[in-house]
């Protein structure tokens, strides 16, 4: 169910009209649903009833503190990427138990932070780190919990910039090294070995790849028991696409994905971990922004609107589609004519949308870009000197800001100026 609809001709988060928050917080802003967060939380939970399981949200895809902790209410676990993520999971109350720390380049600080703070497990994906957190642990006086991140070599058929799975990627062990790997695992007084992880990329519009991916760990999982390791955990990392173009996208479904898991690692007795960050949090956002312009090209026209790759970067880095809709509804049967949508930043990259058919808009309308939830507001930046984008989180008939718009003095008192240029 769709939390972002019209109703009289208003496109609304939930029960709140959009322009109410336009008028409010003013433009450009996210909006997140809390009823989608839940629902899709909900859907990952009952695709894998009847399996032990934990959904550790991976919060790269949206950290605002109050998703967090719609998320922690819920139960969920979460992903960390950095001592910052991990600090928002526990500033959000979600206990180190249910956290579970990835990424290629943890510091020893980081490991540190996580080893006194509280932690599920590492997914370990270099030895360089398994001997690094083998030494930080012992130096604790602790064990550290341990997955080790096999590379599956699979395609992911994705963007190849967001595919992980193939052994061109920085990611993981090889999976033909694995058992190498685990035996010397296995002697580090440091290290506690609890299972395996694998992560092939993000937005998977096919089960194939996992289908192939998790039927590896399957073999794996055995002949590591075979080897005398306890695996009784696996990691199956997140990537599940989401449908950005409704017209014409149908991507798996997350209850498909479920049996995939069932299937190929159903019977093992391991406790499964997976990852989403996507599916939970990108169809739970829009951004909200005005026309500012309609201009007048040739061959074309161009609205230009007061949002920015600086606010929302995935069209310009990865040509993503994000659908785009204006908050007050088209009349049934209004020509639609294509526009190219872009924001004031002095680069053409700038841009959100080239030929887009839309209802006619003029300066002052407000659109709606969809499906923005996740890597959106967590990798805006401030870049042309545009503060950061707010966000606000509606559930129900309320809104309330969860991260508010910066003041330019805000803005220009996070630099300082050095002594030798003070007097001037
Ligand atoms: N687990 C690991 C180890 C990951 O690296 C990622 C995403 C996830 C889980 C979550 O994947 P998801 O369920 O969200 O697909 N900025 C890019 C996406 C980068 C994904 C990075 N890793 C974008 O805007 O498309």
């Amino acid at each position: 169910m769709d939390h972002f609809l019209y109703r009289n001709g208003i496109l609304h988060a939930e029960d709140v009209p959009l322009p109410e928050i336009a008028a409010s917080v003013g433009t450009p802003v996210y909006v997140y649903s809390t009823a989608t967060l839940t629902r899709h939380f909900q859907v990952f939970s009952d695709a894998l009833a009847g399996m032990p399981h934990l959904i550790c949200y991976a919060m790269k895809a949206n950290s605002n503190q109050a998703v967090l902790r719609v998320m922690a209410g819920l139960g969920a676990g979460m992903d960390v990427v950095s001592g910052g993520e991990y600090r928002r999971a526990k500033a959000a109350g979600v206990p180190g138990e249910r956290i579970v720390f990835s990424g290629v380049g943890k510091t020893r600080e980081e490991m540190t932070l996580a080893l006194e703070g509280g932690i599920r497990q590492f997914n370990v994906e270099s030895e360089p780190e398994l001997l690094a957190l083998d030494e930080v642990a012992r130096g604790l006086g602790l064990r550290a919990p341990v997955a080790i991140r096999v590379n599956p070599d699979v395609d992911a058929k994705t963007h190849a910039k967001i595919a992980t799975g193939k052994s061109e990627n920085k990611f993981g062990i090889p999976i033909a090294r694995a058992r190498e790997v685990y035996a010397e695992a296995a002697r580090l007084e440091g290290i506690e070995i609890t299972g395996i992880d694998v992560h092939i990329g993000s937005q998977l519009t096919g089960l194939a790849p996992y289908e192939a991916a998790f039927t590896r760990v399957a073999d794996l999982t055995e002949a590591l028991r075979a080897d005398g390791h306890s695996i009784t955990r696996l990691d199956l990392g997140g990537g599940l696409g989401i449908p950005y173009r409704r017209a014409n996208e149908a991507p798996p479904l997350p209850f498909d994905y479920g049996e995939v898991i069932r299937r190929t690692v159903g019977h093992l007795g391991c406790e499964i971990e997976i990852e989403p960050g996507r599916l939970i949090a990108g169809n739970a956002g829009i951004l909200l922004t005005e026309v500012i312009y309609l201009k007048k090209g040739e061959g074309r026209d161009f609205l230009i609107v007061d949002s920015a790759m600086n606010d929302l970067i995935r069209p310009a880095m990865y040509d993503a589609w994000h659908d785009i809709v204006p908050v007050v509804e088209a009349t049934p049967g209004a020509e639609l004519r294509p526009f190219d949508v872009v924001g004031p930043v002095c680069e053409s990259g700038d841009t959100f949308a080239r030929a887009r058919d839309l209802p006619d808009a003029a300066a002052g309308d407000l659109l709606a870009f969809r499906s923005a939830g996740a890597y959106g507001a967590v990798m805006a930046s401030e870049y042309n000197s545009r503060p950061l984008i707010p966000e606000v989180l509606v559930s129900g008939d309320q809104f309330a800001v969860v991260r508010a718009r910066p003041s330019f003095e805000e803005m220009l008192a996070r630099d300082s100026i050095p002594p030798w240029l003070s007097e001037t």
